[in-house]
């Protein structure tokens, strides 16, 4: 099989000042694409800011050989997003691939949570993640290929105390791309997301250093590599860490047709043994699947 190479491609990779970002930067300037590096800078609950980050990025890159340009909009400032798209096309006319990696966080269990801090996080994760998406779409879509790759988080797929604003966003991601990977899949625009677990500033100090060695971010960047690749899939959940690749996916039970005559809170606790059997589940790829199976429960199939 071939390397999977970028040659005359174009990304743009968010939040990509550090972390796992830079690293997804790096490798995607290493396999031959021209990358816009953006970072807001500032600190990890997103106060202050600084285009420092972003231009180390840039000359770690065009220290390797790449080319790379700096550009430290906020994912959330529409006109900054709107400048970057635009720098980008004007330096190199296209746009192939967007990584939406930028994340804070404001971590406190709900009962302590400010509603601005809860508005604040889901704003840089989920609109942060909309805005770019938005403003390269009809580029993708028009150029007949796109790839882009979210950042969703196993707080958001599975909960994680203290993090029900980060864990709403996460999952808000995965609902956007669930639809726009319909939307996109007529142009060979796909989506997909990245769940990852890694040793970077928002994980210091939660886990040993013995442990974080093992979650370096170049463990993770492989997985959203290929993702950003033409042999992409649309719609999937890569879970990935510590050099470990999973998929996760939303799984609906085969479940019960209980009719419509006498129907009762009672006849659904009767029968939540059948409603829960986890035999013969299954993951939609868009949402009309379920109402077909509930049409076919109704006929008896
Ligand atoms: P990080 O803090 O090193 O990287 C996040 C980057 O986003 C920072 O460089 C920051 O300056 C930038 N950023 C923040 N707000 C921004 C804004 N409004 N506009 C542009 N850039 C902005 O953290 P890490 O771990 O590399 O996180 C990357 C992504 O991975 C985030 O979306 C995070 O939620 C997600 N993630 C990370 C996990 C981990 O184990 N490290 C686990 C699950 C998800």
């Amino acid at each position: 099989m071939s390397d999977i190479r970028f040659d005359g491609k174009v990304a743009i990779v968010t939040g990509a000042g550090g972390g796992l970002g830079r690293q997804h930067a790096l490798e995607l300037a290493r396999r031959g694409a021209k990358v816009v590096v953006n970072d807001l800078g500032g600190s990890m609950d997103g106060s202050g800011g600084g285009s420092e980050a972003s231009h180390a990025v840039v000359e770690e890159i065009k220290a390797l050989g790449g080319e790379a340009i700096a550009n430290g909009s906020s994912v959330t400032d529409d006109a900054g997003v709107a400048r970057m798209v635009k720098d980008t096309m004007d330096q190199w006319g296209r746009i192939d691939i967007l990584i939406a990696n930028a994340g804070v966080l404001r971590d406190k269990s709900f009962s302590k949570m400010d509603l601005p801090d809860f508005e604040f996080v889901l704003g840089v994760h989920l609109l942060g993640t909309v805005k770019p998406t938005k403003a390269v779409w009809e580029i993708m879509r028009e150029q007949n290929y796109g790839r882009i790759v979210c950042t969703t988080s196993s707080s958001g797929l599975y909960g994680n105390f203290g993090q029900s604003n980060y864990g709403a966003a996460k999952l808000g991601i995965i609902g956007f791309m669930n639809t726009i990977k319909l939307e996109g899949q007529k142009n060979n625009v796909h989506i997909n997301a990245v769940s990852p677990v890694a040793a970077t500033r928002m994980t210091e100090g939660l886990m040993p250093p013995a442990v974080l060695e093992k979650l370096k971010p170049e463990y993770v960047t492989p997985g959203v590599v290929y993702l950003c690749s033409e042999e992409a899939p649309t719609g999937c959940i890569l879970t990935a860490g510590a050099g470990a690749f999973a998929l996760a996916r939303i799984v609906e039970t085969e479940g019960v047709y209980l009719g419509e005559d006498g129907l009762s809170a009672e006849e659904v606790r009767d029968n939540w043994a059948k409603i829960t059997d986890e035999t013969g589940q299954k993951a939609y790829f868009a949402g009309g699947e379920q109402g077909q199976k509930f049409f076919r429960k109704m006929s008896g199939g």
